[in-house]
């Protein structure tokens, strides 16, 4: 199958595209979504299939207005109307109960609750408009990859794989949307995975928001199904740098065990060790939102250069650090570099 770039001009090609039953990956402000019709079952299982991902693994439903999500939910909680109105279209799922029969087993693993986003991006919007239908969406790479934030990416992962890529770019945040689980009114809101929305500003906007325990202790059974897979993760080793003084004990002892070491940091720290590593450039000033953005770019960049490990810039774990840290801990498998 050729993998045709759809552009501006073609976005209603690529929506008869998803009209037919066919995969389309498309571009959002986090990374780029693996889309198909939402209500299509055979296309749903297409989406499994080339992306490798496991069944029991929901998918999230992408709309183009809010209202869109309701004919799906079975009692719509009160908390969602000021949620959506603040951060829709905007980096924040939100999991609801759903009616019976409204969605394939496919796209909800079986569950009782179903995932829903309204992306910020306005060629997507235009695309599930022109569609029709809510697009399912998980990230349009191979499972357990560093998710795609350029349609190149997305290219290099399905390319032959799906119909096309419609291409806007780079995506400003680079990880994935925060996942909050509003189905347990017991519970309250409760984040299943950190992401583009933080903590902080959703509880500013609704109050009390709790942290799934498996984000807290990693013992714990995700709620998330996705959260317990390996996940973003390059083919060399990656250790997180927990300081500014170990980066040159790091570099050391790469150089005394004669590896080809990719540096994932501050602009500053390339400039050090120049001579020495393959540098990504992750920052011009530590700022973690620049960071974040160029988090699985940077992976897959190191990747490409073959080295055989990464060390990486770590970030405080509060704001935007959280996602970070979530993405880069499980890029890392926890492991930090220790002297
Ligand atoms: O930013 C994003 O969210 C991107 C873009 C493309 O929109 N999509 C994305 O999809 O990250 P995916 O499939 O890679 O991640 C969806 C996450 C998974 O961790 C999944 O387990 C969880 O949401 N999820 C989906 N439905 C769920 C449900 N009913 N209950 C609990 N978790 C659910
Ligand atoms: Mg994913």
């Amino acid at each position: 199958m050729e993998t045709k770039i759809y552009t501006d001009d073609s976005i209603k090609e690529a929506a008869q595209q998803i009209q037919a039953g066919e995969l389309i990956a498309f571009p959002t402000e986090t990374v780029y979504g693996l889309g198909a019709d939402a209500t299509n079952e055979g296309a749903v299982k297409q989406v499994y299939q080339v992306k490798g991902r496991p069944s029991d693994n929901p998918l999230i439903v992408h709309v183009s207005d809010p209202e869109m999500v309701k004919d799906f939910v079975d009692n719509f909680p009160e908390v969602a109307n000021p949620l959506i109105e603040h951060f829709w279209p905007g980096p924040l799922t939100l999991i609801f109960s759903v009616k019976e029969g409204v969605l394939p087993n496919v796209v909800t693993g079986g569950l009782s609750t179903a995932a829903f986003r309204m992306p910020n991006n306005e060629k997507t919007l235009r695309l599930i408009r022109a569609a029709g239908v809510p697009i399912v969406g998980p990230s349009a790479n191979t499972s357990g990859k560093p998710s795609p934030t350029t349609a190149q990416h997305v290219y290099h992962d399905l390319s032959g794989k799906i119909k096309g890529v419609l291409d806007d770019g780079p995506t400003p945040i680079g990880v994935e949307s925060t996942v909050l689980d509003l189905s347990d009114p017991e519970a309250g809101p409760v984040i299943l995975r950190p992401g583009g929305v933080t903590l902080e500003s959703l509880q500013a906007v609704i109050g009390p928001v709790t942290l799934d325990r498996h984000l807290v202790t990693e013992s714990e059974a995700p709620k998330a199904p996705g959260m317990k897979y390996k996940h973003y993760a390059p083919n060399a080793p990656v250790y997180m740098i927990r300081e500014v003084a170990d980066w040159d004990q790091a570099v050391a002892w790469g150089m005394a065990n004669g590896k080809k070491i990719g540096l994932l940091a501050d602009q500053s720290i390339l400039t050090r060790f120049a001579k020495e590593t393959i540098g990504y450039p992750l920052t011009s000033n530590h700022e973690v939102a620049e960071a974040t953005r160029n988090l699985f770019a940077g992976l897959r960049a190191l990747d490409e250069a073959k080295v055989d490990l990464i060390f990486v810039e770590t970030f405080p774990e509060d704001g935007l650090g959280m996602a970070y840290m979530n993405r880069l801990n499980k890029a890392a498998g926890q492991k930090y570099f220790e002297k």
